[in-house]
């Protein structure tokens, strides 16, 4: 039993809208059993890394310039994960499939967030709007989010929450992209993010 809030690193690669979306709810109170210690970024230059300054989280990047290697990467990233005592990592648009040394040291203690309805759409190879140009390919009428744990499978841990988004006449994929985040990914990644903490508490 834990008598202090667990401490999440968000790991990002891009915009950062679902980090946003974390930050507001710890700020609304919303997420109770948990602190965003660190923001980590593989990106120099994502925007995300802004969102955590203006927000006084503490922003970290290691790059693949500084680190060319794939494997120095994780390994420095853990260094920093482990530096800053992080407890739950949080995957928040970060683009690079993670190694199973990485994933096997967090057992449990990964989370990502994927847009569609985990197992339509997803797996190596369906990031960004790749994800919502099959959907209406494929021509399904109901789409949303998933937040699932990270294991060795791409998009394959077991599902923590997930929310429907119904498809619209005339949609693209961008439009696809902005009703998904709006309507589900926004919600229930900090809803997920809680619930986590809180069984993560009570071990
Ligand atoms: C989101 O669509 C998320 O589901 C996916 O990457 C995108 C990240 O967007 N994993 P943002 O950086 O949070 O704005």
């Amino acid at each position: 039993m834990l008598n202090r809030k667990v401490k999440i690193a968000v790991m990002v690669s891009g915009g950062g809208t679902n980090l946003q979306a974390l930050l507001d709810n710890e700020r609304a109170g919303l997420i109770p059993d948990g602190e965003i210690a660190l923001v980590l970024s593989n990106n120099p230059n994502a925007y995300a890394l802004t969102r955590a300054e203006n927000f006084g989280v503490k922003a970290v990047c290691v790059s693949k310039a500084d680190y060319p290697d794939f494997s120095d990467r994780e390994n420095k990233m853990m260094e920093v994960l482990k530096e800053n005592g992080i407890e739950l990592i949080v995957l928040a648009g970060y683009l690079s499939i993670l190694s199973e040394k990485f994933t096997s040291a967090y057992a449990d203690r990964i989370i990502n967030i994927h847009p569609s309805l985990i197992p339509s759409f997803c797996g190596a190879g369906y990031y960004g709007l790749k994800v919502h140009e099959s959907a209406l390919a494929y021509g399904v009428k109901v789409t949303g989010a998933t937040v699932h744990f990270v294991n060795e499978i791409p998009d394959g841990g077991k599902i923590i929450m997930q929310k429907a988004v119904e498809i619209q006449d005339g949609d693209t994929p961008e439009v696809l992209q902005k009703r998904v985040m709006e309507e589900a990914e926004w919600k229930i990644l900090p809803l997920a993010t809680q619930k986590v903490c809180k069984i993560l508490k009570g071990e």
